[in-house]
């Protein structure tokens, strides 16, 4: 080990030392400077210089003053004896930081577990009425949800939007609890390579049409490759599919975006977003309340 071992004994006995030479060291000034019946100057007669008019008195400081002096020191012989304040001792009261935490943390639990359980019994579609657990799961939201969706949960790019009623996996009660609690992988594999350059533009013209738009690419060469290669994921009409994730195209609402250039992107490279899950995080009482909010954020 290097540097100083703050464990070690002789640290303990140092601590200690320096304390009491610091207090006794108070208590010997007060005394040294106290008033003597033999000081040959009295009580308000001056102390023998001036500068610019002023005069230095003889006033010694009034007794109450100076006895809380010498409460204070008492006080800190009696405060470090009752809690850990000698070293490593551990302090007549038995406190202790780590103890004070634990009790605080216990008295937290109980009370927000008592909350939490009540309304783990009820039904999502109801708690999303409910305002005190929409704030609790709107606090829950930004502690663990706001860095990647947002604090309004409007999400970003490739962090979908929780309040527009457009979902990838389902907006039922049960499948938002489904997604907080397992976490969700989208896979849109990388197609470029097999669609060929014309071939992507082409799709990506037939992407387009879908939301009323066109591309510089064939529309109806990309309908064919869409019915192929697309279909399966995305669904014949391109509205999608929940059980993989696979977003609706028609819809023109788009988690990387709907631009020509971004889908291309999209299609070369393929995506993979990651919705981590939470059930080593938040218990499932927890996720029961921030499901209701999440629910509440679009019904
Ligand atoms: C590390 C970033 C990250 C965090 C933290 C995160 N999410 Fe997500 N979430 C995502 C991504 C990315 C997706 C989309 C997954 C995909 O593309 O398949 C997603 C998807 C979702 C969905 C599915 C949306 C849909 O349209 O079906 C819900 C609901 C959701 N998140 C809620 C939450 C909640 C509630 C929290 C907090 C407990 C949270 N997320 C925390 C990144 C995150
Ligand atoms: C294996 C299933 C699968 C296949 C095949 C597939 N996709 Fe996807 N696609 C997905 C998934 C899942 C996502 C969402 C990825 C994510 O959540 O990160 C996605 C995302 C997309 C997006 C982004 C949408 C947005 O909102 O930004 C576009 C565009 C897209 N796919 C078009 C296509 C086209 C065109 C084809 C055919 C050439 C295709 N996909 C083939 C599953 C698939």
């Amino acid at each position: 080990m290097t540097g100083i071992d703050f464990t070690a004994g002789w640290v303990n006995g140092w601590i200690i030392t320096i304390v009491l030479i610091n207090l006794l060291g108070c208590l010997w000034l007060l005394w040294w400077t106290r008033k003597r019946p033999e000081d040959p100057i009295k009580d308000g007669e001056s102390m023998g210089h001036s500068f610019d008019g002023i005069e230095e008195l003889n006033n010694p400081l009034p007794h109450w003053w100076l006895n809380l002096f010498y409460f204070t020191i008492a006080f800190a012989l009696i405060y470090l004896t009752l809690y850990p304040g000698w070293g490593d001792a551990k302090g007549v009261l038995g406190w202790s930081s780590v103890g004070q935490w634990e009790t605080e943390v216990q008295k937290a639990d109980n009370r927000y577990n008592d909350f939490f359980e009540e309304y783990a019994a009820l039904p999502i579609e109801q708690l999303a009425q409910n305002e005190e657990v929409i704030k609790t799961g709107q606090r829950l939201f930004g502690n663990n949800c706001a860095i990647c969706h947002g604090s309004d949960a409007r999400g970003n790019v490739g962090y979908p939007n929780l309040t527009d009623g457009d979902w990838l996996y389902g907006g039922t009660p049960d499948k938002i609890k489904e997604t907080l609690t397992n976490g969700r992988g989208g896979m849109m594999p990388a197609l470029g390579a097999a669609l060929g350059e014309q071939g992507t533009k082409d799709v990506a013209a037939y992407v387009l049409s879908l939301s009323n738009r066109s591309g510089s690419g064939d529309a109806a060469a990309g309908k064919e490759k869409f019915d192929m290669m697309c279909a399966a994921c995305h669904g014949p009409d391109g509205k999608g599919n929940h059980m993989l994730g696979a977003p609706n195209l028609t819809d023109d609402v788009w988690l990387y975006g709907g631009t020509e250039d971004t889908i291309i992107e999209t299609l070369n490279n393929g995506r993979q977003g990651k919705m981590p899950a939470f059930k080593d995080q938040l218990s499932p009482e927890k996720i029961h309340v921030l499901a209701a909010y999440v629910y509440s954020l679009s019904n």
